[in-house]
């Protein structure tokens, strides 16, 4: 964590962080509780999607493994494992997820929830982490949310690159991505009234206190999501409110800062449906089906691993 706090936020024209360091146990629960903000659209879209397709879902990859990269609470997963279950199809599942608390607590739940399914959480993120899912059975990959937004496009390609080596042929990935629409919404499901995405975003400040010694004055820093036409992204920044020195001893950094310079901590890429075949085609995947919301907000897609 030092060597990359030290490298990112002294990376030159922009500081920025990995959005990996959000995710402590208060940033899970405020990432949670993001998901519930009605401006925030993209879980509740895609849950909607998800409860009309588990089955056929579930059928498709015909598989006996369910592995969930990012996998934070499970919570819309519930869906595939319920149908999973009503099939009796499961054996394993294997949850993926940087925050070991909230992985511990879903896992617990979800085993409690289908017993005799074979419960198998790693805590581990998933650009790191992908040799350690398990291997034999007819597996199907998850990775919801738009989370494969975080990544710049050769990330994004690298990653699905490496999804697709740690799969073999007729092993599945289900991919959930945000589509691009009008800006002024996706401006305010970043920035929403009530505060939430501006409390998630300062809490990786206390995050770089608690855990490198860090001295940021959290109230110095004013939360600010930006549309990048170009990249059509959001960007998430933290922007200092007045010029300020920090000391990050943990990361051997003392940072001086100009007033309205940010630091960025995240990126969440939006996509368009008609580019998903020329972001899975080249990795080693086929799709097999697109769905999207009837608002075409969001979209999940059922890919094979390609032989
Ligand atoms: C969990 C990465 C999918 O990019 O929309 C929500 C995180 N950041 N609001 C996203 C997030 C601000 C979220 N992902």
């Amino acid at each position: 964590m030092a060597e990359n706090i030290r490298r990112t936020l002294t990376d030159s024209p922009q500081r920025w962080l990995s959005p990996k360091w959000f995710y402590d146990d208060l940033g899970s629960v405020l990432f949670d509780a993001i998901t519930r903000v009605p401006e925030y659209y993209p879980t509740a879209r895609e849950r909607a999607i998800l409860l009309a397709r588990a089955d056929e879902i579930v059928v498709a990859s015909g598989a006996d493994t369910l592995v969930e990269l990012g996998s934070g609470t499970s919570d819309k997963t519930r869906l595939l494992l319920d149908a999973f279950t009503a099939r009796g199809q499961l054996r394993r599942f294997c949850p993926l997820d940087v925050s070991a608390t909230t992985l511990a607590t879903a896992a617990e739940a979800i085993g409690a929830e289908h017993p005799g399914l074979d419960v198998q959480p790693v805590v581990g993120d998933f650009l790191h982490d992908l040799h350690r899912i398990p291997t034999g059975g007819r597996r199907l990959v998850v990775f919801l949310g738009g989370t494969i937004g975080n990544l710049t496009p050769d990330e994004q390609a690298r990653f699905l690159r490496r999804v697709a080596d740690a799969l073999v042929p007729g092993d599945s990935l289900l991919l959930g991505t945000d589509l691009v629409k009008d800006t002024a919404r996706l401006l305010t499901a970043y920035d929403d009234p009530v505060g939430v995405t501006a409390a998630f975003n300062r809490n990786i400040l206390a995050v770089l206190n608690r855990e490198l010694g860090a001295d940021f004055d959290l109230r110095a820093w004013r939360h600010e999501a930006r549309w990048d036409a170009a990249g059509e992204r959001i960007e998430m920044h933290l922007v200092a409110r007045e010029a300020q020195s920090v000391r990050i001893p943990g990361a051997r950094l003392d940072l001086k800062l100009d007033e309205g310079e940010s630091i960025q901590t995240e990126i969440s890429s939006k996509f368009r449906i008609e580019r998903l075949p020329s972001l899975l085609g080249p990795a080693g995947f086929s799709v097999d089906s697109v769905w999207c919301d009837p608002d075409g907000d969001v979209a999940l897609t059922l890919a094979t691993r390609t032989g």
